[in-house]
């Protein structure tokens, strides 16, 4: 049951990071690097949160590299990420979804030794229909000897990362952070403007009867994801012998976020609408980041073969196949690929 029900003295985000510091698992940059990404995600949470009366719904009128048109609150969200850590002087270099390329800290401002890549606004399509969205983020060592870090040094494996997590938008707002040692739930307290601790070492169940696709797409799959997916709506009657139930909510960091609650496994795999894109959801700012939070509450994270965070990156913006959620249904899941190849 979430800590925050219980009497004890609430752990903010600021006091949980410097325990961790005193443990030896963080040092202060990267605690401060954090604490600069919450703010912003506060200052985000504040824009999301005016909907309507802030004016920040609807088009942007512009494109990004992705081949998507920007929303109002995905250049917002880009924007006050940037301006949050541009001065912190914990950071050499940004990489954003919403940017073509990386970005290094401008020189009036000392370097830090990180790299931060963020995808600003998860679920951009839910944010004119007041569904939950989201921010999440990765944070990697800039190479030693790098001053001026460039695209080609961000190209890192996921098990490199030194910290991820994500901020949710929704009824509350909330931070999910993993620095490596499991992955723990902070809720916003909006009257003192501070992340509190409400759920520690979160844990995925390791089965699960509910799946997160969207099931549009099925014609679109190859053989072993139509196998499988008949597989579970098959339900009781078929091979898996228990009934599935479905849940699709197209925010990333929403149908994550229910499956580190309570079990699951989110989908989102190939398909031949568009033959050049490996997938849909980028390796760098959202299958690395929750991968991460997911292995360190003991679920798993795969492209359907192999563990997403043993992928050694070739570009900034590169997609792959996702598999994350319970262990055992992601395993079962990714043996339908095997058995097939
Ligand atoms: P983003 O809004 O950052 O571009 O990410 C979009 C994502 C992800 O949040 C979600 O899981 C998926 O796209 C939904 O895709 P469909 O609209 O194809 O269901
Ligand atoms: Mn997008
Ligand atoms: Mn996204
Ligand atoms: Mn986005």
């Amino acid at each position: 049951s979430p800590d925050s029900t219980s009497n004890a003295k609430p752990i903010s985000l600021t006091h949980y990071l410097i325990d961790e510091q005193r443990a030896g698992r963080v040092n202060a940059d990267l605690r401060l690097l954090i604490e600069v990404v919450a703010r912003a995600c506060k200052t985000i949470a504040v824009a999301v949160g005016k909907g309507a009366l802030g004016g920040v719904l609807g088009d942007a009128g512009t494109g990004n590299v992705q081949g998507e048109a920007q929303k109002k609150l995905d250049v917002i969200a880009n924007d006050v990420l940037l301006e949050a850590n541009a001065w912190g002087g914990h950071l050499a270099g940004l990489a954003s979804e919403e940017m073509e390329h990386s970005q290094p800290i401008p020189d009036v401002y000392p370097r830090g030794n990180y790299l931060l890549l963020f995808d600003p606004l998860d679920g951009s399509s839910n944010i004119d229909v007041n569904v939950s969205v989201g921010t999440i983020f990765s944070v990697l060592h800039c190479p030693d000897g790098v001053n001026t870090p460039e695209d080609q040094h961000y190209l890192q494996a996921g098990t490199t990362q030194v910290a991820a997590g994500y901020c949710i938008y929704g009824p509350s707002t909330m931070m999910v952070l993993t620095v490596g040692n499991g992955t723990h739930a902070f809720t916003l307290d909006r009257e003192h403007g501070s992340f509190i601790l409400t759920q520690r070492g979160m844990m995925v169940p390791q089965e699960t009867q509910e799946f997160a696709i969207n099931m549009s797409n099925r014609r679109h799959w190859d053989a072993p994801m139509q196998h499988y997916v008949d597989d579970l709506l098959a339900g009781k009657d078929g091979v898996r012998g228990k009934d599935f139930n479905m849940r699709w909510i197209a925010s990333m960091v929403a149908d994550v976020h229910r499956i580190l609650t309570r079990g699951g496994i989110f989908i989102y795999p190939w398909d031949r609408k568009d033959p050049s894109k490996p997938g849909k959801l980028r390796l760098m700012y959202e299958a690395n980041p929750m991968s991460f939070l997911v292995e360190q509450a003991g679920g798993a994270a795969t492209d359907g073969r192999t563990r997403i965070m043993d992928i050694a990156p070739s570009g900034l913006h590169q997609r792959v196949p996702v598999f994350l959620g319970s262990k055992k249904e992601v395993e079962e899941a990714t043996r339908y690929h095997l058995k097939h190849d």
